[in-house]
C-alpha cells in the first residue's frame, strides 16, 4: 500500500517546526510507519545545496539560480527518499515543499507562477503531496513571535515586506489548490493548533 505524503507550509515564525515535532511525537507513539524530512535537505546532497542557498555570503545569487537550487535539492530528495518510501507504504511528512517555491520564488521574488510551477513539475517527477497543512498567521504576528529578522540565514534576513509577499504567495497557492492545501489558523495556542492539525489529518485518513 502506498504511504501518504503530507507537507507543512508557512511563513517564518509561525511555529511550523514545533507543529512538525508534535506530529512526529504522535506518529511515533501511535507506531505509524513514517519518516520526517525538511526542505531544502533530507539527503546529504540536498543538505549541501541548502548550505549554498542559505549562506549569507551568497548575496549575489540570482533569483533564477536560487529557484533552480531549491528544485535540484528537491529532485534528489524525491528520487532518493520520498518516492521509495511512499512505494514501501511509509508515509512521508515534509517540512516545506513545492508551495514554498511558489510563495518565496514565484511570488515574493517575482519570478511568476508559471516559471516555478514548470520547474516544480520537472523536479517532482509526478510526485505531489496528498495534503498540505498551511499554518496561517499574518507576517506581522509571525515576525513579532520570532523577534524580527534572523541574520544567520540569507532568506530569513529578508525584511518584513518580503515576508508579506511570501504570505500573499501562500494565500494564492491555497486558492489555486483548494482541495490539497488546508489553511489552519495558527494565531492561537500551539496545543490548540496541534489539535486542529490532528483532526484534519485523522478525518481525511492521512494518519491513524
Ligand atoms: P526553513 O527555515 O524552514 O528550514 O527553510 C529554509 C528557507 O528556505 C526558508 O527561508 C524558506 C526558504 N525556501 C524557499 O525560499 N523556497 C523553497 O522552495 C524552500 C523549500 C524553502
Amino acid at each position: 500500500m502506498k504511504g501518504k505524503f503530507i507537507t507543512f507550509e508557512g511563513c517564518e515564525g509561525v511555529g511550523k517546526s514545533t507543529q512538525v515535532r508534535f506530529l512526529k511525537e504522535y506518529m511515533t507513539n501511535m507506531d505509524q510507519k513514517c519518516i520526517f524530512l525538511r526542505e531544502p535537505g533530507g539527503t546529504d546532497i540536498s543538505e549541501d545545496i541548502r548550505k549554498i542557498i542559505l549562506d549569507t555570503k551568497n548575496v549575489g545569487m540570482t533569483n533564477e539560480c536560487e529557484t533552480l537550487l531549491y528544485c535540484a535539492a528537491r529532485a534528489q530528495l524525491i528520487k532518493q527518499v520520498i518516492l521509495p518510501s511512499l512505494e514501501q507504504g511509509i508515509s512521508v511528512i515534509c517540512d516545506r515543499f513545492i508551495d514554498s517555491t511558489f510563495a518565496y520564488q514565484g511570488v515574493a521574488r517575482g519570478l511568476g507562477a508559471e516559471y516555478v510551477e514548470q520547474l516544480n513539475d520537472l523536479a517532482c517527477n509526478g510526485v505531489k503531496p496528498d495534503i498540505t497543512i498551511f499554518l496561517d498567521l499574518s507576517p506581522d504576528e509571525a515576525f513579532a513571535r520570532k523577534g524580527g529578522a534572523d541574520k544567520n540565514d540569507r532568506l530569513e534576513q529578508e525584511n518584513l515586506e518580503f515576508h508579506k509577499k511570501v504570505y500573499e504567495g501562500y494565500k494564492l497557492a491555497a486558492k489555486r489548490n483548494p482541495k490539497r492545501i488546508v489553511c489552519i489558523d495558527a494565531s492561537g495556542d500551539k496545543f490548540a493548533t496541534q489539535a486542529k492539525i490532528k483532526t484534519v489529518l485523522r478525518e481525511g485518513g492521512y494518519i491513524k
